[in-house]
């Protein structure tokens, strides 16, 4: 019926976004570019209270409390009924997830209460105040001096809103309630192979700006062209027409581009960067400014293309070398959430020979893609629309658009990311055809320089493999994660294997491989050795080797992982143990098998 009323795309596009929009109204525009703004952090210690049963949000009868926990509240004299004291609650570190912290919070699935102090840090008091969070997973409702601000939905993707109004000279509290509690209806839904890890698990900082500044904007080389830039650039304030100059001095390229009344300034002009490439990722140096509102980005050119079942990097057929990443620290316990864990991390990867990362299953922190582009790895980025999402549900949709249009406004600038993937494993259905159009539409509405592409389902004929699913007719790029010699019969069934394509399209292996404990060494029969995984992965990529449309592996994946999906005491104890690295950064023996594969492809690439 609905599908039968929007009889064209655009119509259904625009009435989901304006659903979406409706949804999300009280979050405000994402200011881009945190890293080159005028910033006061916010990270350090937050006192935290424990709020199982959201006693500090709702009443005894289950109804929003006017005087919860974001009041702050102190006894006005001794008499006072206070029941909570923020001040003298424990502390906690930001970012951080909650889980890897406490050893009471490992498993903690819940409310958590964070609050921080500060004061008006504004160097110019006619200054606007912005409080910008990395992400915050997987629901956040934020607080200033005891009034609302909003909410935010959706753990992988930053949020900001105004503060500028609601300032206090001093003292002025920040309150969030940060609830991780796996629901239904939610993107992700209640059935993850990863660790539910809660709370502010990114940088959280003021940002300051004049009263007229440039919110955002997109400079990459026009769709298909190496020879002209284009892109827009939004400004936000009463100003809304002032002049900007765009400035990319070692191209020689200075422009003042004029913002209609929207304050929104389109421009295409000619210009032959040095193009971006993992061979040679070259970065330039951009400036945008508009009166007192200066921001200053890195910016890689690159085209991205595919032609049959090709992808082109700057017009050159390339084999992308992967490995799946999950978003945990290499250096410790918990969520990765710094520039060190991103470099560790990515080298590890280019240790192995990659020059390319599937970010798995959701939107990464701004370093991975930041160090990415510094590195020159391509990327794979993702939204966790995994397994078995309820489909039919509107509320579901505009949250997986609103994450969607999070993504791809953070990083639409960043060179490395060539592919956005909709979707992970996702059984095969009418609804979830028409649910991942919607969000295949939006992305190519809002990008239409990057590639689409999703981890579809594979089917099987005997031992003929069969890439048919029917949403490859909407993506450029075909994923396919496959477990042959792990949840599905022995290693040397790989050799048996033949595959078959219906499109005409590229495919990625996005998935792979097997499980071993790090240092478990045993006969290559035994689940779960180093051997064992050592064999699966010396069939696996002979197998690969013979798929003709194959034009990229991500393995599962660099680094075992916590997941409350493998409890199996003395070799999983709640990780997943398909890493070719251990938690702590051993190599297991796979790990090498795949590393000559790569020495092999990067030869053929390079002879
Ligand atoms: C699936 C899924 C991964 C999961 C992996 C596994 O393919 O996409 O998220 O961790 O298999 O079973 O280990």
């Amino acid at each position: 019926m609905f599908n039968r009323l929007c009889n064209s795309k655009r119509v259904f596009i625009c009435l989901v976004a304006a659903a979406t929009q409706v949804l999300y109204s009280d979050i405000y525009p994402l200011i881009t570019n945190v890293l080159s703004r005028d910033t006061h952090s916010l990270n350090g210690k937050w006192n935290y209270i424990i709020d199982p049963y959201e006693t500090g949000f709702y009443d005894y009868r289950y109804q929003e409390s006017g005087s919860g926990y974001f009041r702050n509240q102190k006894p006005r004299d001794k008499s006072d009924l206070v029941e909570y004291d923020f001040d003298k609650s424990p502390l906690i570190n930001v970012p951080g997830d909650w889980n890897s912290q406490r050893s009471e919070l490992l498993f903690y699935e819940g409310t958590i209460w964070y609050k921080k102090s500060f004061d008006d840090p504004r160097k110019d008091p006619s200054s606007r105040l912005f409080v910008y969070f990395g992400a915050a997973n997987y629901e956040a409702i934020v607080y200033l001096n005891g009034k609302k601000l909003g909410k935010h939905i959706g753990g992988f993707t930053p949020f900001c809103f105004e503060i500028t109004d609601g300032l206090r000279p001093t003292q002025n509290d920040i309150v969030v309630k940060v609830d991780n509690k796996r629901y239904r209806e939610a993107i992700p839904t209640v059935n993850t192979d990863w660790w539910n890890y809660g709370g502010l698990t990114r940088d959280v900082c003021l940002i300051e700006t004049p009263q007229t500044f440039i919110r955002d904007y997109s400079i990459q080389l026009k769709k298909d062209s190496r020879d002209t830039i284009a892109g827009w650039i939004q400004l936000d304030g009463i100003e809304k027409e002032m002049d900007v100059t765009l400035e990319i001095e070692e191209l020689g390229i200075k422009r003042i581009v004029t913002p209609n009344s929207s304050g929104k300034a389109e421009f295409e002009f000619a210009g032959s960067p040095v193009l971006w490439s993992p061979a040679s990722p070259k970065l330039y140096d951009v400036t945008l400014t508009a009166g007192d509102s200066t921001v200053r980005d890195q910016i890689g050119f690159r085209t991205i293309q595919v032609r049959g079942q090709n992808i082109l990097l700057n017009g050159q057929s390339v084999f992308l070398r992967g490995i799946c990443i999950h978003e945990e620290s290499p250096l410790g316990a918990g969520r990765a959430c710094t520039p060190e864990d991103a470099e560790v991390l990515l080298g590890w990867a280019q240790e192995l020979g990659c020059n390319f990362v599937r970010l798995a299953h959701y939107p990464h922190n701004e370093y991975m893609l930041r160090t990415a582009d510094r590195m020159g790895i391509l990327v794979w980025s993702e939204l966790p629309v995994y397994w078995t999402i309820l489909w039919d549900n509107q509320a579901t949709l505009d949250n997986a658009l609103n994450q969607l249009e999070e993504m791809i406004t953070r990083d639409k600038n960043r060179a490395s990311v060539i592919l956005w993937s909709v979707a992970n494993e996702t059984p095969v259905s009418e609804p979830r055809l028409t649910f991942l159009r919607a969000l295949i539409d939006r992305a190519r509405q809002m990008d239409a320089t990057r590639l689409i592409t999703a981890a579809m389902e594979k089917t099987s004929r005997g031992n003929t493999v069969l890439i048919e699913d029917p949403l490859g007719k909407y993506l450029d790029v075909l994923g396919c994660n496959e477990y042959i010699g792990w949840y599905e019969g022995t290693p040397e069934l790989c050799d048996k294997k033949t595959w078959q394509t219906s499109y005409e399209k590229p495919l990625i292996m996005s998935e792979f491989g097997g499980g071993a404990l790090q240092g478990y060494h045993a006969d290559d029969k035994t689940r779960f050795s180093e051997e064992y995984l050592e064999r699966l992965y010396i069939h696996q990529v002979a197998m690969l080797k013979k798929i003709p449309f194959l034009r990229g592996t991500t393995p599962w994946l660099l680094k075992d992982f916590r997941s409350p999906r493998r409890p199996l005491p003395d070799i999983q104890d709640y990780y997943n143990r398909k890493g070719l690295f251990s938690e702590t950064g051993q190599r297991k023996k796979a790990f090498y098998i795949m590393q000559d594969f790569y020495q092999q492809k990067a030869k053929e690439a390079n002879p």
